[in-house]
This record gives C-alpha cells, sequence and structure tokens, in this order.
C-alpha cells in the first residue's frame, strides 16, 4: 500500500517536473521561483522524513558524493564523428558524391536533407530503459567512453525519466550558455575562460556538485542504438526526442535540395551571434534512414553527414602589450593590444581587460598566451590565459600608479583604478562632453569627440556650463567652423535647454545610471531637486535600484563640485522638465517636455502661433529646420520640403527617433494639455 507520503512525493515530482521542463527546455517558465521552491521544499522536507528518494526527484540534480574515478562504458553503437568542408562548393560535391553513391537504375530519389547547428560543447551519449535515464557517458574513442552519470544528472533539461518504455542511446552535446557563464564568471574565484572548456571541465569532474553549480544545458541530436520503436526519418527521431521532452535544438530545418540548405546555412551562419551557447559550424544531415543504411560509413565517418564549419569566434593570440585608458567618470581600464588574429572574419588587435582586479584574477601578463572571444557589436575580450602556468618569457604588467593623461595621482575603488582629477583630465572632460550633448542626453546635435577636444584645447572648455557661454565669435574659426556650423552649434546648444528631467539626469553622467535608471528616477522622484536630495533609503525602494547604484547617485550629488557644476548650468538657463511642478514658463502636464518640433503645412484647428504655443506650454520647443536632432514633424496640409526631408532622413536611417505625424496625432500628444484647457 502506498503511504500518503508517497503519493504527495509522487505528485510534487510530477509538478516539479512538469515546470523544470517548462523552465529548462521551453524556456517558458510555469510558476515563479518562489513557487517552484517551496513545492522543492516540501518534497525534501518529505524525503528526509521518510528516507525515500524516489529515481525521478530533482533532489538528484544537486549533485551526489565526489567518485573515486570513471568508469568505462562501451557504447552498444558506436558513436562516429564528421568528416568536413569549409565552403559552399565543397557541399556542392559532397551532395553529388551521396546522389552518386544512392543512384539505383530503377528509380529517381528524392534526397532530403536536415540542417542542424554544430554544437560546440562536449559530446554526451545518454543511455534510456524502461522509461528511466540509466547511463551517459563521454565520447572517448567512439568505442569506450567514461560514465558521467552522475554528473549529467545535474542538467536540468535532461529529463531522468520518460515516457518511452524501450531501450536507446542517444547522443547530444553538454554546453554552458554564454549567459550563465557571463553570471558565473562575475563570482568566481578563478574565471571560465571558455564555454567549451567550462562545459568539458564540468562534464568531467570527480565532484558532481561541480557540475551543478556550473549550470550546464544540453541539445540531443543522434539516436544510437534503439529498440521497440521504428523510424524512417530522422525527423521522425527528433519529434521522438520532443515526445520524450528531451532537449533538441530549436534550430532544424528540412530541406528538399542543396539551395535550401545553402540558404539555412547562411542564415544560421549570420545569427550566429545571437545564439546563447556556442556552435561551431552546421550539420548537414540525409533525412531518409533507409538512404542512410545504403550510403554507411568509412568506419570513422559517416558519408550521410557532412559538418560545415565556421570561422572560430573564440581564437588565442599573445598579449603584447597593455595601456591605460580614462574614461568619463576617470575610471582608468586596461586595454589589451596583442598580435592582430582573425575571429570569425573580422581582424582584431585591442580587447579590454576590464580592470585591475580582472588582470589579477586572470594572472595574464605581457608575453602570455590569451583566449580571446568575440561577440556581437562587443569589443572582443580576453577570458585568460591559454597555459595554467606563466613562462619564463613573460612579464608581468605594471599597476600604473598616476593617471596616464594627467599625471594625476590614481586612487584604488574596489577593483577599479580612478583619476580624481575630474576638472583638467582631458579625456574625462572630452568624454563628459561627449555624453552630455548626445542624443538620449542633451540633445546637442553636431557633437563630435573632436568638437569636445577642440573645445577644451583652443577654448579652454573646462566645465559643461561653459558650453551655455561659448560665443559666435571664438568658435567662427576653429577648424571646421565656418558660418554654417557655428551658428548650427549655438542654436542646438540654445535649443538644449528645455531637457526632460530624465535626459538631464542621464546627461549627468552619473556612474551606473544608464537611460533606463535616470528615467525610472525622474519617475519616482518628479524634479531635480527631489533627485538630488533623495536618500539611500528611498532610492533603495525602486525596484531595478540596488546598492552599488542608489550608493553612486548618493555619490555624485554629495560631490561639492558636482553640486556647483549643477548650479553653474541652471544659472546658465537649464531648465530640466519636472514632473509634476511645471516649470516656471510652462504649464500643463509637459507632455511633450524636452522634445523639439517642426511643424510644416497648413494645420486645419490651430494657426501656426497657437500650435507653437501649445508645443511650447507642454514643454517642447519649435524648430524650424528638419534634422535628426528633431522628434516630431508635424505635417498639415499642403506640407513641401521639410516633410520630404524627414521622410528621407527615416528612410536612411539617420534619424532613429524622428516621426512624420498628421494633426490628429499631434493633437494626441498634446491631449493632456488640451484637456487641461478644456476642463
Ligand atoms: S551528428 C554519426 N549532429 O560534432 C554522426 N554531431 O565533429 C553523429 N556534433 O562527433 C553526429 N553538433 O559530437 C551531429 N547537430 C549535430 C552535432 C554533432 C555537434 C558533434 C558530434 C560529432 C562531432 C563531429
Amino acid at each position: 500500500m502506498e503511504t500518503q507520503e508517497l503519493k504527495e512525493m509522487k505528485e510534487l515530482i510530477r509538478k516539479l517536473r512538469e515546470y523544470n521542463y517548462y523552465y529548462y527546455t521551453l524556456d517558458a517558465p510555469l510558476v515563479s521561483d518562489r513557487e517552484y521552491d517551496e513545492l522543492y521544499d516540501k518534497l525534501v522536507l518529505l524525503e528526509k522524513k521518510t528516507g525515500i528518494i524516489l529515481p525521478d526527484s530533482p533532489a538528484q540534480r544537486v549533485g551526489g558524493d565526489v567518485l573515486k574515478g570513471f568508469a568505462d562504458h562501451k557504447h552498444i553503437t558506436p558513436l562516429l564523428s564528421l568528416d568536413k568542408v569549409k565552403c559552399k562548393e565543397d557541399l556542392t560535391s559532397w551532395e553529388a558524391r551521396v546522389k552518386k553513391l544512392i543512384q539505383h537504375p530503377m528509380e529517381e530519389e528524392e534526397v532530403e536533407y536536415v540542417v542542424e547547428l554544430k554544437f560546440d560543447g562536449l559530446t554526451i551519449n545518454l543511455t534510456y530503459d524502461k522509461g528511466n535515464l540509466v547511463q551517459a557517458a563521454t565520447r572517448g574513442n567512439g568505442e569506450v567512453g567514461e560514465v558521467i552519470l552522475e554528473q549529467v544528472k545535474t542538467i536540468k533539461s535532461i529529463p531522468l525519466t520518460i515516457d518511452f518504455k524501450g531501450k536507446f542511446e542517444v547522443q547530444g552535446e553538454a554546453l554552458m550558455r554564454l549567459s550563465v557563464l557571463e553570471e558565473y564568471n562575475k563570482t568566481a574565484d578563478e574565471p571560465l575562460k571558455n564555454a567549451r572548456n567550462a562545459a568539458a571541465g564540468a562534464v568531467r569532474n570527480l565532484d558532481p556538485k561541480v557540475t551543478a553549480k556550473r549550470n550546464l544545458s544540453a541539445f540531443f541530436y543522434n539516436l544510437g542504438y534503439y529498440e521497440g520503436i521504428s523510424f524512417s526519418t530522422h525527423m521522425e527521431t527528433i519529434e521522438f526526442l520532443k515526445d520524450n521532452r528531451i532537449p533538441v535544438s530549436p534550430y532544424i530545418k528540412k530541406c528538399s535540395n542543396m539551395e535550401e540548405v545553402i540558404e539555412y546555412l547562411t542564415y544560421l551562419e549570420r545569427s550566429r551571434d545571437n545564439l546563447d551557447f556556442l556552435i561551431d559550424g552546421v550539420v548537414i544531415k540525409v533525412n531518409q534512414l533507409e538512404l542512410r543504411d545504403r550510403l554507411g560509413s568509412t568506419g570513422k565517418f559517416p558519408r550521410w553527414a557532412i559538418a560545415y564549419k565556421f570561422e572560430a569566434l573564440e581564437v588565442t593570440t599573445v598579449l603584447k602589450q597593455v595601456i591605460w585608458n580614462v574614461g568619463r567618470t576617470g575610471k582608468v581600464t586596461p586595454i589589451a593590444l596583442f598580435e592582430s588574429v582573425d575571429i570569425g572574419g573580422v581582424t582584431v588587435q585591442r580587447a579590454t581587460l576590464n580592470n585591475w582586479e580582472d588582470i589579477l584574477r586572470k594572472n595574464v601578463a605581457i608575453g602570455s598566451r590569451v583566449w580571446l572571444r568575440r561577440s556581437n557589436d562587443v569589443i572582443p575580450e580576453i577570458m585568460g590565459r591559454v597555459e595554467d602556468n606563466p613562462g619564463e618569457h613573460e612579464v608581468p604588467i605594471e599597476k600604473p600608479s598616476e593617471c596616464p593623461a594627467c599625471g594625476s595621482t590614481l586612487v584604488e575603488k574596489g577593483p577599479n583604478l580612478y583619476c580624481e582629477n575630474s576638472l583638467s583630465c582631458r579625456p574625462q572632460l572630452v568624454s563628459r562632453i561627449v555624453h552630455f550633448t548626445s542624443r538620449d542626453a542633451m540633445n546637442i546635435e553636431g557633437f563630435s569627440k573632436k568638437t569636445a577636444g577642440l573645445l577644451f584645447d583652443a577654448l579652454d572648455l573646462r566645465d559643461i556650463s561653459d558650453l551655455y557661454a561659448l560665443e559666435y565669435e571664438k568658435l567662427y574659426g576653429l577648424e571646421g567652423f565656418k558660418e554654417k556650423k557655428t551658428q548650427n552649434l549655438l542654436d542646438a546648444i540654445e535649443n538644449s535647454k528645455k531637457p526632460a528631467l530624465s535626459a538631464f539626469i542621464y546627461a549627468l553622467g552619473i556612474d551606473h545610471v544608464g537611460k533606463n535608471t535616470a528615467r525610472t528616477l525622474a519617475d519616482r522622484f518628479k524634479s531635480l531637486d527631489g533627485i538630488m536630495n533623495a536618500s539611500c533609503e528611498e532610492l533603495r525602494e525602486i525596484q531595478d535600484i540596488g546598492d552599488v547604484v542608489a550608493q553612486s547617485i548618493i555619490n555624485f550629488f554629495k560631490d561639492k563640485r558636482i553640486r556647483q557644476s549643477i548650479q553653474n548650468l541652471l544659472d546658465k538657463g537649464i531648465r530640466p522638465q519636472n514632473l509634476e511642478s511645471p516649470a516656471d514658463d510652462a504649464e500643463g502636464d509637459l507632455a511633450l517636455a524636452g522634445k523639439k518640433i517642426v511643424l510644416t503645412g497648413k494645420l486645419e484647428d490651430f494657426t501656426r502661433n497657437e500650435a507653437a504655443e501649445l508645443i511650447e506650454k507642454a514643454g517642447g520647443t519649435v524648430v524650424s529646420s528638419v534634422s535628426r536632432a528633431v522628434d516630431y514633424v508635424v505635417v498639415g496640409e499642403d506640407a513641401g520640403s521639410k516633410a520630404q526631408k524627414a521622410a528621407q532622413l527615416i528612410e536612411e536611417g539617420k534619424a532613429p527617433t524622428l516621426k512624420i505625424i498628421n494633426e490628429s496625432e499631434f493633437k494626441q500628444l498634446l491631449k493632456p494639455n488640451l484637456e487641461k484647457k478644456y476642463r
């Protein structure tokens, strides 16, 4: 008789399994982490009480005792390797070979192909029998691998029990997701250098608890031995795996000819940077299993599949030099220079090393061979040294004691070095101006790094508020500043005086305060004063603002020099638009705070002056010409070249936030103010 407790345990396991599958395999959680944890804790309590741990309990996944060694395991069906090609022409020859081999005089064969990702992890082979995961082994030499069952059980997307009761072997790849690696490295004593090695090291670790901590994933792609079921195509085997909740690749496509294969392969190659795991190519397989049988294998490789390799995104190179870069906040960051290498088609010769502590952690030196990784749009990163121990030829990296730009003594704060000469250290000021004027901040068009440097060098611009005291005569004649450019810049500066509060906060360049946090602060405190005087507790109460950010905001506004700088800006007439209490010259809800608007054509319900007045009351500014700095172009009847120019800028992708609107959309924007007026 089954006890009540056992029944309850089974029900808990059933639920947890379901949630686990949705969370880890489908990436679509059904319940919150808290709800999951509560059920899990309940189960653990019952397991302790009864002393029974059922075979499919998630408690099996935390990693048991340290193992003494790896036992051998003979795969029922040997694991073959794949022959590979590197270019599309070679694929066409492979296709010709396949077609030639299967040629049958009596029939015209239509070969179907399946294109899949070629995962770059550690190959594992699972055995299921009677609905249970009974064995897991590494590939080894293809015939005999090592038993890694306890380690594999910690991979949460791999089911411990399944519906199908027959015996079969399935081959797949254990991986560490790149996001997981990044998260792991944030707190790890010893950062992991590369996702493949991280996964392999975790699976081939005698302590399953180490494997569990690495939070691995897996995808399965090849059925080896099976009994009690039959299939006619590869796609059917994939469906079988899916039905049994064994994780398969999210990218898999059946193609009816080589053109389709190449089309999908090209798409995958382009999508590669967006994947959260490493792949090193794609695999093309013949879909029909009967054709596979006829093609057979060479002993080493099956003739029915081929790997198409991509270029590596992780390479090794030799670190040559480290230079130190001074940023906007005075943070001094090491940049590594190395022998130029090609990573996935891009030649690179510099990478970030984050900070001094990072250099110590990664234990890299000049002359070290290092792992380098490039991901989408990000500057390449040095992940760590290739050899564990430094060689004799390596020279330690020196920690600078003075600012490489201005010579001030550097100060150590946490893992970073800082130059505190924020007032006259050139790179700091230049990047502060560039940030201050940038589109999402004060939106002053025409401000490049070069312009900022020029103003620093030639006009002695030292405080950001000096921007608002620039004079035509002084600016005119500087390199590149003819009449039009001079006037445009001065106009743009003048037009920036009524920024949205959030844009102003972002413009200040507080460490850890990006656009979103700035908006959150503006929404919560409504005014500049409110934000400047917020207490640490008030800040921390806000969702998304943690200790580090709160402290950074507090420290920023505590700084006397910063308070003075802000006062200087206010003295020059800058009016960040408060959200509740309207600014002196504005009334209403400021629906257009900080927005720049061009009016063109004839409006039905307002004269030009009325429209302009409404815009200004709503906190916006009317400007006369269309540029990328403009937010809205309101198009009335018989609108002419301005509407055309706006359309062109948008089409060319030069004005990502510019919108063309008609009169009724314009009224919609003004709605809060109009309603107020007629209330
Ligand atoms: S099929 C008999 N499909 O790459 C052929 N292999 O370099 C069985 N691999 O040994 C392999 N992704 O470990 C196949 N989608 C995929 C794969 C894949 C990665 C591995 C596999 C193979 C190695 C060959």
